[in-house]
């Protein structure tokens, strides 16, 4: 059985702390209470907009948390230089549109392989760990592993919406990844209800879960949300053998 990582995405403590302009709440004080309640990683999406996260956000999770930082970014040259200096342990390439609330679908790397194939190769040379978010679709499989990229996330999104057949195509994606010798993580709208036949296909090493997360926080206490996440997790993983 191969172990499930959890990543907790913390972007929406910025968008509260933004609300107000000042510094409370703390995002990496948040990161760093989930990570002691037991989050595998930190996930945190510096948007060209700056609306939640901001420049000196990533400077300090990337000083101030020993465990993995996953930044989340458009495929543009400002964010790649910046990538580039701060130097996480990963990159998760997103489509990003201005007037989008979330990111709303997986990136085309079939369709823009030869942009995508430089900016993979630049952050890989970097030392990063480079992940391409996609929809569960063969074609984008297939174009991420011809692109170089050592890791694919799955977007959840649409089968978290309950759109019928959604959790055969996770599933055959996930299968497709490891014919492909790509790492496989998932994420997106996942919650308590939702996540454990995500968490149960073997060959998902990653769940990268925020807004449920950081919401149901809000009642529990983030310890409690972190500790309660995990069990499904590795409750789902235990019964799949
Ligand atoms: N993974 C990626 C690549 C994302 O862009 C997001 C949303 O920022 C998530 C995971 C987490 O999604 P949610 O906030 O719905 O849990």
């Amino acid at each position: 059985m191969t172990t499930l990582r959890l990543g907790v995405n913390i972007d929406h403590v910025a968008t509260v702390r933004n609300a107000r302009g000042g510094a409370h709440p703390d995002p990496v004080a948040l990161a760093k209470a989930a990570l002691r309640a037991g989050a595998d990683g930190i996930t945190a999406h510096l948007r060209e907009d700056r609306r939640h996260m901001r420049d000196a956000d990533m400077e300090r999770l990337r000083a101030e948390i020993a465990a993995p930082l996953n930044m989340e970014m458009a495929a543009t040259a400002e964010m790649v230089a910046i990538a580039r200096a701060l130097c996480p342990h990963a990159v998760c390439l997103v489509p990003e549109r201005r007037q989008e609330v979330t990111t709303e679908g997986g990136l085309d790397v079939a369709g823009q392989r030869a942009a995508l194939a430089p900016v993979v190769a630049s952050l890989v040379a970097a030392g990063i760990r480079v992940s391409l978010f996609i929809d569960p679709d063969p074609a984008q499989l297939r174009a991420a592993a011809a692109i170089g990229a050592p890791v694919v996330e799955l977007h959840t999104g649409a089968y978290a919406e309950g759109r019928a057949g959604e959790l055969a195509r996770l599933c055959e994606a996930a299968a497709l990844t490891a014919e492909l010798g790509l790492e496989c993580h998932a994420g997106h709208g996942l919650t308590y209800d939702n996540v454990t036949p995500v968490a149960a296909l073997p060959q998902v090493r990653e769940l990268n879960i925020g807004h449920f997360l950081i919401g149901q926080a809000i009642f529990d206490g983030i310890a409690a949300v972190v500790t309660e996440m995990r069990a499904r997790m590795d409750r789902a993983r235990a019964a799949s053998g």
